[in-house]
């Protein structure tokens, strides 16, 4: 293949993803603007997810151009999500004919966009390969297992993540380890992060508009210094049992609001399970609960940096906090980034959603002090050696 005449598709569907591809389409600006070689670069968003707070924001805050191309695929079951968007992606190939189809993360998207550019014999390449969670009854995991089997390159971001691709018969030389490319965003957007107050972000995400008085007064007794817990939530595991989403609630509200506020974007998955099992009005009354829209990258980094402790089901988040040091219960009993746990140096422990479980480590967590060791090559230069890897391949 000749290096000049390259041309790269990559591929978002949902809001992990894009923090994962920000930095990616930056290395490629930088090889074309260094470089005689060009990289003709496309960017398809499958439109998986959609809503302006879950999408749009991000692109804008991130400086991500606008996807050339949108499959608009949006909501629906694992099988339309999945089916809809290689019905679509497979006529993109054929327009397009790319030399290579890159991928990121874990989800839908990179499912469906894997096995369609495999079967047009379009070379393939994971960035974030390797994880593994062993859950199959997470889709995310069965998402990993297939994109990881088909494609030809397999970047990892860390090296514990090359034992379980060798276990299952990938090709060393197929394994590359690149770091975390989440990170590279991370270290580009901290600065820009550090500089918001967190009482306007509350103010201008909160959903006080839409739930009334209580809200608004908990929101103005709110200070910068108060102590609070950061919440994210929306693993099937956790909120589509009716049971296992009161029992967390029931905590939330009457226990760890007893010390501190509660700062929780909700995601929109979550906010339909509530309002289905009729635990909405009821969260709502609590008075240091702060509830709020799904927030934009540099606030959730912010909130992030001065939250006392993390409570959330999200991969992503273990991570970042892993580098920023905030202490994080991971609300799951397995993990597919083990090098985020405590025993390998990072902020995180496994809580699952059994709330003795939950309030041992809640107390133990607050009441300590830490330093969690930065894993190696999550340095911020992640993507540039992405790019590398893919632009030095050879079969
Ligand atoms: C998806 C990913 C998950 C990732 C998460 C982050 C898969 C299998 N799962 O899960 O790995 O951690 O995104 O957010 O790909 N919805 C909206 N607006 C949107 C998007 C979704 O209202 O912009 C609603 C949908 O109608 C649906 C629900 O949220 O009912 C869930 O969305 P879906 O894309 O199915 O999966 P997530 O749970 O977001």
């Amino acid at each position: 293949m000749s290096r000049n005449s390259i041309k790269i598709i990559s591929v978002v569907g949902a809001r992990p993803n894009f923090m994962k591809i920000a930095p990616f389409i930056r290395a490629i600006e930088m090889h074309n603007e260094n470089s005689d070689d060009t990289i003709d670069h496309i960017l398809v968003h499958t439109g998986q997810h959609y809503d302006d707070r879950m999408s749009k924001a991000f692109f804008k805050a991130l400086n991500i151009p606008d996807a050339d191309i949108n499959l608009g695929i949006g909501s629906g079951t694992h099988a339309e999500q999945v089916g809809n968007t290689m019905i679509a992606f497979e006529k993109v190939l054929h327009k397009e004919k790319p030399d290579w189809v890159v991928v990121v993360g874990d989800v839908n998207a990179t499912l469906a966009c894997s096995v369609t550019a495999r079967k047009e014999l379009i070379k393939c390449c994971h960035i974030e390969a390797g994880l593994r969670s062993g859950d199959m009854a997470m889709p995310e995991e069965i998402n990993r297992l297939v994109t990881d089997r088909l494609c030809d390159l397999l970047l990892i971001p860390d090296q514990l993540s090359e034992k379980n691709l060798i276990n299952e018969g990938a090709l060393q030389h197929q394994i590359k380890f690149v770091g975390n490319i989440m990170i590279d965003t991370l270290e580009a957007q901290k600065e820009k992060a550090k500089k918001l107050e967190i009482s306007s972000i509350l103010y201008n995400n909160n959903l006080f508009g839409q739930y009334g008085e209580k809200l608004v007064k908990s929101l103005s007794e709110f200070k910068d210094t108060d102590p609070f817990a950061l919440m994210t939530l929306h693993r099937p595991s956790n909120v589509d049992d009716e049971k296992v989403l009161a029992q967390l609630m029931d905590f939330i509200t009457n226990e760890v609001s007893q010390e501190l506020y509660i700062i929780w974007p909700i995601h929109p998955r979550t906010e339909k399970q509530l309002k289905k099992f009729n635990l909405w009005e009821s969260i709502i009354q609590c008075r240091k609960l702060l509830l709020m829209h799904p927030i934009g990258y540099h606030e959730m980094l912010r909130l992030n940096m001065g939250a006392k402790i993390m409570l959330t089901d999200s991969g992503g988040l273990q991570e970042e906090c892993t580098v920023l040091g905030t202490p994080c219960l991971t609300l799951r009993w397995n993990t597919e980034r083990p090098v985020t746990l405590r025993e390998h140096g990072g902020a995180s422990v496994l809580v699952g959603n059994n709330i003795k479980r939950i309030r041992a480590e809640f107390e133990d967590t607050i009441s300590k002090n830490r330093k969690p060791v930065r894993p190696e090559l999550w340095d911020g230069n992640t993507a540039s050696r992405c790019l590398e890897a893919i632009l030095n391949y050879e079969d």
